[in-house]
C-alpha cells in the first residue's frame, strides 16, 4: 500500500486526513513542529484507527531534517498542510508568514526532487479567488487580489507549484482550495484546537457555548444577503478529509497532472443561520450581539463544487446540523483542547 507524508499533519485538517487515509488503507507519516498543534492529536488518531503513524517533530523548512525522513521511508505522495493560517496575525507579522509558508513549500519541493517523489497535494484556500470574482467560485476563474499576507502566501504558493509542475514533466500537483472547514470527527476525540482567542467563527461559537468566552460578536448585519449577515460555504472537516483521500487516489493514478479542485459544499449559510442551528441541535444558548463589519470580509463566498464531483467522484455527505453537533461534541469533551 502507498505511503503518504503529511507535512503539518498534526493540525486540525491534517489529523482528520490522517485518520481517513488510514481507514482507506494508506500508510501515513506525519512531520510537524507543533507550532499550532499537539502530538496528542496523532496519538488519538492511532487509538481511533488501531494503526501506527510514524511521527517526526521537525520544521518543514529544515531540508536536512526532511531529507532524513525521506531517506527512512519510501514515500509515494506528500500532502502539504504545514503553514501559519491566522489572517490578522499575518497582517501584523507578514515576514514571518512569508518565511514560514513559502519556505516550507520550497523545502518540500527540493527534498521531494532529491528523493524522486513526484506527487504533491497542497492545502490552498478559497481566499485566492479574491474580491474580483463572482460567486459561486469555479476553478476556471483567475486568482484575484488577496486582502492580507496569509492569502497572498496561498496565491504565491499556487504559482510556485504550477511553475514547478510546468518545469518537471514527472511532477504531479493537486491544489485543493478549501472553503470553511468546521466540525470534528464524530468520536469527539480530535478537533480544532485554536491557541488564544479564536479568529474563526465556529471555535468562537463553541467557546462561548462552553463558557470560556462571554459573547460572540456577529460582524455586520447590513450585507446584501437574505438576513444581512455574511454567507460562507461551511464544510464538515470529515468530508474535507475524505476529499484528500480521493485526491490521493487520483494523483497516484495519473502519470502527470496539475489540477485545482474546490473542496466545498456549494451551499452558503449565513452567520445567523450557523448560530441558530448550533443552538437548536445542541439545545444550548450562544450569547451573541451584532457589531460592525470586520475589515476584509466578503458578503458571500461559496464554491462551485462540480469539478471535484466530476473528476474525483467526491461530494460532501454531512449536513450543517452534523457540523454544529460535532463541533460541540469536541468542545464539550475537550474544553481545553488537547491540553486536558
Ligand atoms: P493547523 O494550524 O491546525 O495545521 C497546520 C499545521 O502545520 C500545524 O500542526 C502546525 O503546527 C504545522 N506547521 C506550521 N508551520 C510548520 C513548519 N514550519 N514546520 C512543521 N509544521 C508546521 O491548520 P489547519 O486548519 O489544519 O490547516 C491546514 C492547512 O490548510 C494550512 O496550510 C491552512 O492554511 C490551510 N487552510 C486552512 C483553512 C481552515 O479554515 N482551517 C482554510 C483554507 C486553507
Ligand atoms: C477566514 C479568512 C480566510 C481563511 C479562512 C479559513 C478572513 C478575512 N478570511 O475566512 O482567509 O482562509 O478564515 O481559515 O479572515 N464571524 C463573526 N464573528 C466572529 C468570527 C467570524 O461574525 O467572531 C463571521 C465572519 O464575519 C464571516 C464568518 O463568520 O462572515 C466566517 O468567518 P471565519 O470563520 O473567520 O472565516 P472567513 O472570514 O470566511
Amino acid at each position: 500500500m502507498s505511503t503518504i507524508l503529511l507535512a503539518g499533519g498534526a493540525g486540525y485538517i491534517g489529523s482528520h486526513t490522517a485518520l481517513e487515509l488510514l481507514n482507506a488503507g494508506y500508510d501515513v507519516i506525519v512531520v510537524d513542529n507543533y507550532a499550532n498543534s499537539s502530538p496528542e492529536a496523532i496519538h488519538r488518531v492511532e487509538r481511533l484507527t488501531g494503526n501506527n503513524i510514524a511521527l517526526y517533530e521537525a520544521d518543514v523548512k529544515d531540508t536536512e531534517a526532511l531529507s532524513r525522513i525521506f531517506a527512512n521511508h519510501s514515500i509515494d505522495a506528500v500532502i502539504h498542510f504545514a503553514g501559519l493560517k491566522a489572517v490578522g496575525e499575518s497582517v501584523q507579522k507578514p515576514i514571518m508568514y512569508y518565511r514560514n509558508n513559502i519556505d516550507t513549500t520550497l523545502a518540500l519541493l527540493e527534498v521531494m526532487n532529491s528523493y524522486n517523489v513526484k506527487n504533491i497535494i497542497f492545502s490552498s484556500s478559497a481566499t485566492v479567488y479574491g474580491e474580483e470574482n463572482k460567486v459561486p467560485f469555479a476553478e476556471t476563474m483567475p486568482r484575484g487580489a488577496c486582502t492580507n499576507p496569509y492569502g497572498w502566501t496561498k496565491s504565491m504558493m499556487e504559482q510556485i507549484f504550477e511553475d514547478a509542475a510546468k518545469a518537471d514533466d514527472k511532477l504531479s500537483v493537486v491544489l485543493l482550495r478549501y472553503f470553511n472547514p468546521i466540525g470534528s470527527h464524530e468520536s469527539g476525540m480530535i478537533g480544532e484546537d485554536p491557541q488564544g482567542i479564536p479568529n474563526n467563527l465556529m471555535p468562537y461559537v463553541t467557546q462561548v457555548a462552553v463558557g470560556k468566552r462571554e459573547c460572540l460578536t456577529i460582524f455586520g448585519k447590513d450585507y446584501p444577503t437574505p438576513d444581512g449577515t455574511c454567507r460562507r460555504d461551511y464544510i464538515h472537516v470529515v468530508d474535507l478529509a475524505k476529499g484528500h483521500v480521493k485526491a490521493i487516489d487520483y494523483i497516484l493514478a495519473q502519470d502527470k497532472c496539475c489540477e485545482i479542485f474546490n473542496l466545498g459544499t456549494g451551499v452558503p449559510y449565513s452567520v445567523t443561520e450557523i448560530v441558530e442551528t448550533f443552538e437548536r441541535v445542541n439545545n444550548i444558548k450562544v450569547n451573541h450581539v451584532y457589531g460592525p463589519r470586520r475589515a476584509g470580509d466578503l458578503a458571500e463566498l461559496y464554491a462551485n463544487a462540480d469539478k471535484a464531483f466530476n473528476i474525483l467522484g467526491w461530494k460532501t455527505e454531512k449536513t450543517l446540523e452534523d457540523m454544529c453537533r460535532d463541533s460541540w461534541n469536541w468542545q464539550k469533551n475537550n474544553p481545553n483542547g488537547y491540553r486536558n
